[in-house]
């Protein structure tokens, strides 16, 4: 059965029938992986709207505000203009339109690499302002006392190494990483450390499969991959690639639909319809009443 949503006009909340599941928590998703082995992979999606975020909540462990929305929703060359209000703004907006899923936000390029006092202020703000219940940050080793700053003082934390789009100026290039032994272990070893200093989960993203495989073996956080292996505890990937909204995708998305297509047909019959002259019909017209 489909949801349908009514809108709360009291609270401005739009409540969905079915009567949705409660909301996960972080320790449970922390208990999906014990001894190594995770038997329930964690599904994970990226949201920037409430409607979407409705769409896929039912189907999803964990919604990613990501800001990847940089490139996808404000047609931005990277993620790294990203700002912290446009995060608050489309956090808040999927936490309204979802009730099942964690909700994890991206900190933006900027706003948490210079210090953990500096992260703290801004994962604090994210938090207080959208309602979601995690943040994500890119980068190793060198985050590690970020990670573990913020989780001591109440703020669960989503690692990402491997292939980290903040820092596109140093890389070059979106290529898959860990092609080199030196690389490889530095990814490894990044991960580590970010599963020593508390992050619940770690994305992989973009590396080539051995590596995302001793990853998972290597920490007790849930991985979750991208680009990465179907052995990791879990996958991402951004909704408008799976969905098939863009032309050009990287190698490791699948498209589960063409919606490109679909939108395109039907914007063909509209432009037509409205040129003859044959939309809006008598359906979509109201008569003078009698
Ligand atoms: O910004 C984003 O959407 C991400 C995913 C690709 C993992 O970080």
């Amino acid at each position: 059965m489909s949801t349908t949503y009514t809108l709360d006009t009291s609270t401005s909340r739009a409540n969905p029938t079915p009567a949705p599941m409660k909301r996960l928590t972080v320790p449970a998703i922390q208990r999906r992986k014990a001894g190594g082995v995770t038997d329930m992979p964690v599904v994970m999606l990226t949201a920037y709207t409430a409607r979407m975020a409705q769409l896929l909540d039912p189907h999803c462990d964990m919604l990613l505000v990501g800001d990847s929305l940089g490139q996808v929703i404000y047609g931005l060359p990277s993620t790294v203009p990203v700002t912290l209000e446009m995060m608050a703004a489309h956090g808040a907006a999927v936490v309204r339109g979802s009730y099942h899923s964690i909700v994890v936000i991206d900190m933006p390029f900027g706003s948490y690499e210079a210090s953990p006092e500096q992260a703290f202020a801004s994962a604090a703000r994210l938090l207080k302002e959208t309602g979601a219940a995690a943040v994500k940050l890119e980068g190793g080793a060198a985050m590690a006392p970020t990670v573990r700053f913020l989780t001591e003082r109440g703020i669960p934390v989503v690692g990402h190494v491997g292939l980290t789009p903040q820092a596109i100026n140093i890389l070059g290039s979106y290529a898959a990483r860990g092609r080199s032994d030196a690389e490889a272990d530095k990814i490894v070893s990044d991960a580590v450390a970010l599963d020593k200093a508390g992050a619940f989960a770690i994305v992989v993203e973009g590396v080539v499969e051995p590596i995302a495989i001793a990853v998972t073996e290597a920490v007790a956080a849930m991985v979750i991959g991208i680009g990465a292996s179907a052995q990791c505890d879990g996958q991402v990937l951004v909704t408008e690639d799976m969905l098939g909204l863009f032309e050009r995708t990287a190698r490791f998305v699948k498209k589960y639909e063409n919606l490109a297509g679909v939108i395109e047909t039907a914007v063909k019959s509209y432009s037509a319809e409205v040129t003859a002259r044959s939309f809006p019909s008598a359906d979509q017209t109201y008569a003078p009443k009698d």
